[in-house]
């Protein structure tokens, strides 16, 4: 007699497909046409432009879809203005229950929607049915609550306005959710363009929309290709751009809306690590693995692509995966047997072989399994590289397909070196049963998400988004809600040009009376302070600074590449040793800073009255302004941290915030003390080191500080001064691939310009495009905004028990 575990080895598969029938009966009804969703309206597209979408799994066309132009793009724009504004007058609890009405309507329609999607991506029913569709749902719900708690949570913002979304085919309908969800909870407006290889979800979604008695124009949907993508970039008429796709195109999107005031946040591509340790349960890994790289037949952004192994444990893992990837069924993504479907389109299936024929011709070794592909569709098998060079093709660029490439370590510090060792840095996944040595490396690795002894695990409570080129901003949980709003203040705020014309300028008449009397020698030329030394300018040259009826007051050394560069360097090296100092050092040094220069306040306050004559009254309020923001950010020190994520299942979710880096800031003339301590004094309490350039025209008030740094306990490195022209200093700042991020507060030119050079590295900008900024008021001169930037936040699955 065979054992019940001999019948299961023996048993023949049989194929179990779901019906497409009601999905192609609902196509057929509305014609085979993919139609945009424009004002509450399906329309045809204007210059009357068409393309098919095809089923991977079958090659075969499955609706014909209309390429959107100018005239469709400007008309949902124009549809997302008018509808704008009573959306947000809706209130938090009007907006709720729209959401709310989306996430039922989901549910209801929840088979038609996974079995539109498994035929346009050709990804398995069982994802489409059992992650995609419930996660979207879950996305509407959870945000539902964030609109109705928006009053409460977040009172001193308001919508950004008119946000463009552009998504990619791998998760077309979960892509829509995360973007749509929030924008709409914030009281923002979209114009989304869905991929061109998938658009078939987001049109069944537009229906929903319409069903729930959405307002019109509050959710509109653009169809088409790249050309359509770029048309939403450059339209006037948005505020805010959200993009998931190719690290390319973002670079792209980047330097097209460098400079335009439009809100930007990227999430892009990776290349994430799957580390095992000799301790982990190898069994759970090897389903991990599955799960991590063959989920999606590997086309995911997070897609856990390169197996980092223990050596001692390397062979044996290497074959109980050979094993496992033997048993792996790829074909019809309609049977719900199957645990790999078909690749979105022949483009993609022939950038998986060509990197996978360079990995072989590079050396590493492939295996893949005995059987074959089906022929009918576009098809992959699993595959796996071992003996991979750190530094080989297929271990650092994104193949976005079912392949994994495994390399060994030894030490944790080895498989932390390895970890890093990518451009990207959008998730990681860590393996042991040492919960020492998970929490450890999950702190070191540099990505926006870490899942200890999981992967793969999403949810709307939790952020999601990258560090380093896998993007900036997140989505998910409360940080994903700030992409979507603006401080008030800021939203009626005038530029500096308005200012200008209105004849409302600070610039002020020469006032004979301010001009101070005991001034320092003038011969006191202030040099650089690089790496906690005082430093010569490299150049020799030096600028002059004039106070009120243009008197010579004092010079400075006018910084160049050279001192950037060595500033840069002395705060990278730096930056590792500070964000490892506890936060109740960080807070101490703060107090200490505010003490020593508290005690000056006198000969600070005269020094500003020189420069800017302003009256020593208006110098004395000036430093004790000063003081305040040290105290506060010293305050804030220990207690801007992160939360813990309520996601379901036995884990804790933490989102713990971490320092970005190097931070270069670039400071605004007016309030040349107040606004360069308001910005240094959030960027070092949250574990940064910083390069900063005080005010151009001012610069004194900033390199009388050296000697209170230098009393004050804080560390070589960590503060960086360079005095000079801001615009060209911030040229070299943005530039420079050790900035990990860049604040500007300067003109509209300038501003474009930094966002324009940020694209080599994509680091995280953030600029005031000319807004006049109020330093002394407490909302817009310090508060969250500023932590917010100082930080990037890293999610920490951590499961527990059964
Ligand atoms: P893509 O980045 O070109 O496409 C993503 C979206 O951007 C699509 O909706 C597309 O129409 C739009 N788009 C394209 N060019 C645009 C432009 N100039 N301006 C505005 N929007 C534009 O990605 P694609 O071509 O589908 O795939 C290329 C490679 O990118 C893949 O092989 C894969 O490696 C990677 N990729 C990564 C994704 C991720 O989530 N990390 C998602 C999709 C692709």
């Amino acid at each position: 007699m065979a054992t019940i575990a001999e019948i299961f080895e023996t048993l023949e598969y049989g194929p179990a497909p779901e019906s497409a029938d009601p999905a192609l009966a609902w196509l057929e009804e509305r014609g085979r046409e993919v139609l945009p969703f424009i004002g509450g309206e399906f329309r045809r597209p204007a210059a009357g432009e068409w393309f098919d979408t095809l089923n991977p799994a079958t090659a075969k066309p499955l609706a014909r879809v209309a390429q959107c132009g100018t005239a469709d793009v400007d008309a949902a724009v124009d549809a997302a203005r008018a509808a704008q504004g009573a959306w947000w007058e809706l209130g938090g609890h009007g907006r709720a229950r729209h959401l709310y009405a989306l996430a039922r309507h989901v549910q209801k329609n929840a088979r038609l929607l996974a079995v539109l999607e498994t035929l346009d991506n050709g990804k398995p029913i069982r994802e489409t049915r059992d992650i995609d569709v419930p996660l979207v749902a879950r996305h509407f719900y959870h945000h539902a609550g964030w609109a109705q708690l928006m009053e409460r949570e977040l009172p001193r913002y308001v919508p950004v306005g008119v946000a463009g979304q552009i998504i990619p085919w791998n998760f077309p309908l979960l892509m829509l959710a995360w973007k749509i969800a929030p924008a709409l909870a914030m009281g923002n407006t979209v114009v989304l363009k869905p991929a061109e290889f998938t658009p078939l979800t987001a049109f069944a979604f537009a229906e929903l929309c319409r069903d729930a008695g959405l307002p019109p124009g509050v959710v509109n949907i653009v169809t088409g290709d790249g050309r359509t993508g770029e048309l939403i970039v450059r339209h006037p008429g948005i505020d805010k751009i959200a993009f998931t796709g190719s690290t390319e195109v973002g670079r792209l999107i980047r330097e097209a809306t460098a400079g335009t005031g439009k809100k930007l946040s990227l999430e892009l591509g990776g290349k994430s690590p799957f580390v095992v340790f000799d301790d982990a349960d190898l069994d759970g890994a090897v389903e991990g693995v599955v799960d991590a790289i063959w989920f999606n037949q590997g086309e995911v952004c997070c897609a856990g692509s390169r197996l980092i192994v223990q050596e001692g444990v390397a062979e044996t893992m290497y074959s109980r995966l050979r094993a496992r990837m033997e048993t792996l069924r790829v074909g019809d993504p309609r049977d719900k047997a199957i645990d790999i479907g078909a690749i979105i389109a022949p483009v993609q299936l022939e950038r998986i072989d060509r990197l996978v024929r360079q990995g072989v011709e590079e050396g590493a070794r492939l295996w893949q399994p005995s059987w074959s592909c089906p022929r009918d569709g576009w098809f992959y098998p699993p595959t796996l590289f071992t003996e991979v060079a750190p530094s080989a093709t297929i271990a650092q660029v994104e193949i976005f397909g079912p392949v994994l490439v495994a390399m060994t370590f030894r030490t944790p510090e080895e498989a932390i070196e390895l970890a890093n060792n990518t451009r990207y840095g959008l998730a990681a996944s860590i393996w042991t049963e040492n919960v020492n040595l998970a929490l450890d490396l999950a702190a070191k690795i540099k990505a926006g998400t870490v899942w200890i002894n999981s992967t793969n695990l999403f949810d709307a409570a939790s952020g999601f988004g990258g560090y380093r080129e896998s993007g900036f901003g997140r989505e998910g949980g409360k940080e994903g809600l700030w992409e979507y709003v603006q401080p008030r203040w800021k939203a009626g705020a005038k530029t500096e040009k308005d200012k200008k014309d209105s004849g409302d300028s600070k610039d002020r008449e020469d006032d004979e009376d301010a001009a101070p009397t005991a001034l320092p020698a003038i011969d006191r030329t202030a040099k650089m302070y690089i790496g906690g030394k005082q430093a010569r300018p490299d150049a020799e040259y030096s600028r002059k600074v004039l106070g009120p009826g243009g008197k010579l007051i004092g010079e400075v050394g006018e910084g160049n590449r050279k001192d950037i560069r060595n500033a840069v360097e002395a705060a990278r090296k730096a930056a590792s040793g500070w964000a490892k100092a506890t936060a109740h050092n960080k807070a101490q040094i703060l107090y200490y800073i505010a003490e020593n220069f508290g005690a000056r306040r006198e000969e600070i306050a005269r020094r500003l009255d020189a420069m800017t004559g302003s009256g020593i009254e208006a110098g004395r309020a000036e430093v004790d302004l000063a003081v305040d923001r040290l105290f506060a950010y010293a305050a804030w020190a220990d207690k801007y941290a992160g939360t813990v994520q309520a996601t379901p299942l036995r884990n804790f979710t933490f989102a713990v915030h971490e320092p970005i880096g190097t931070l270069a800031i670039l400071c605004p003339d007016e309030y040349p003390l107040l606004a360069f301590i308001a910005t240094v004094a959030p960027a070092i309490a949250m574990g940064n080191a910083v390069v900063a350039v005080p005010s151009e025209r001012w610069p004194l008030a900033a390199t009388d500080l050296y000697q209170v740094f230098d009393t004050s306990d804080v560390p070589a490195g960590v503060i960086n001064i360079v005095t000079g022209s801001r615009d060209v200093l911030a040229g070299v700042l943005a530039a420079h691939d050790d900035v990990d991020a860049i604040w500007y507060f300067g003109t509209q030119e300038g501003s474009a310009a930094v966002e324009r050079a940020s694209i080599g590295n994509l680091k995280r900008t953030w600029v005031d495009y000319g807004h006049a900024r109020d330093w002394t008021d407490p909302e817009q001169g310090m508060g969250e905004e500023f932590l917010r930037q100082a930080i990037q936040v890293k999610n920490i699955w951590a499961p527990f028990g059964e």
